[in-house]
């Protein structure tokens, strides 16, 4: 059974979506004060943070595959090595399945940064739950998975919380905020919007990759790393080379806390959302980073005097209801809709 695997007596399901949740809220704050503090002039690369994300997410991936394969038993009478079995896991005949997510990744992660640079890190993340849907709507597609008529309601609702947060947004914030950026909340929102389609996608189609397979997640989750490096790497490149800085040191200028702390709060993140897909899925994954909104929510207010609208309010409500709505117990015999009967 996948639920039960334990972390100090704790199901590994809920530690991680827990762990999750805060990491969201954090990486959302820290991404945005890393992008609209400094001075523009002083700015880093987003591209090269990204790559930088993805080689030390497989670099530590590739760690704990190794010391797995490590402590299985030989198979009898073979005689390979780790590095002879390790080598072969990664570079299966399947291996290439990755390079679909890998490159939605790569999308995604770049245009988180375009969606935190461009809106406020509540609006940033009240809008970015509407990737539960698109996530809802893959999953029935591509996993077969049926929903019930509750489910589908509570999606809507979420559609319609995350719609209010946008239009108070749009109309009271005026992107002056901040010291020494301008923000444009419509590139953001056009960002947020292509990144949810992309985070649904890559979400689900790794998903169906890894419980269609044998293979281990961490093997799993080099390959989707290994296929994101190129993808990651060119747009880092074209950033560099602009700067009229000389490739690869100059993919670090202007790297300073900030940007390393965005670095090692994404790299965390990965490694969590791939086991919180693992044992949990990928739509309970979209309902756990919701509750991140009222952590980031009442930093927000502390850090960078956001002000609290009442369609703020009622639009963040709304969107905390449909969560505990999506949540309750499903009757056994309720009727669901489903877009597709294969699974
Ligand atoms: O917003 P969402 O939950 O879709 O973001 C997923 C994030 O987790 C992306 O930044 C992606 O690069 C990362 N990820 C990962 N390894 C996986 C799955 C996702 O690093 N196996």
């Amino acid at each position: 059974d996948r639920n039960a695997a334990t972390l100090f007596g704790m199901p590994l399901k809920y530690i991680s979506l827990i762990t999750l949740a805060v990491q969201n809220a954090a990486l959302t704050i820290i991404m945005h004060t890393s992008r609209t503090t400094i001075d523009p002039s002083r700015q880093y690369s987003a591209a090269s943070a990204v790559f930088v994300n993805e080689l030390l997410k497989g670099s530590i991936s590739f760690v704990i595959a190794l010391y797995r394969v490590d402590s299985q038993p030989k198979r009898a009478g073979s005689s390979a090595s780790s590095w002879s079995r390790i080598w072969r896991d990664i570079f299966s005949s399947d291996c290439w399945k990755l390079s679909i997510p890998a490159i939605l990744y790569v999308f995604q992660n770049n245009l988180q940064y375009v969606a935190a640079t461009n809106l406020d890190t509540a609006t940033f993340q009240v809008t970015y739950q509407m990737k539960i849907l698109t996530t809802a709507v893959f999953s029935v597609l591509l996993l077969g998975r049926q929903l019930t008529r509750m489910r589908w309601l509570a999606l809507v609702l979420l559609a319609l919380g995350v719609g209010i947060v946008q239009i108070q947004s749009t109309a009271s914030n005026d992107g002056h905020g901040h010291e020494h950026h301008e923000m444009h909340p419509f590139v953001g929102f056009m960002a947020v919007t292509a990144a949810c389609f992309t985070s649904g996608l890559a979400g689900v189609y790794f998903e169906m990759v890894l419980k269609n397979s044998q293979a281990d997640l961490w093997v799993r989750n080099v390959q989707l790393s290994l296929f994101s490096l190129l993808p990651a790497l060119l747009p880092a490149v074209v950033d560099v080379h602009a700067a009229g800085e000389s490739f690869p040191f100059g993919l670090f200028r202007n790297f300073g806390f900030w940007a390393w702390a965005t670095v090692w709060t994404q790299v965390l993140g990965g490694l969590i959302t791939a086991i919180v897909i693992k044992h949990a899925d990928n739509i309970l994954k979209g309902f756990a980073t919701s509750l991140s909104i009222i952590i980031s929510f009442i930093a927000s207010v502390a850090l960078f005097h956001f002000r609290v609208t009442p369609s703020f309010v009622l639009g963040a409500g709304i969107v905390l209801g449909a969560t505990w709505l999506y949540n309750q117990p499903q009757p056994p015999s309720s009727p669901t809709i489903s877009f597709s009967a294969s699974s």
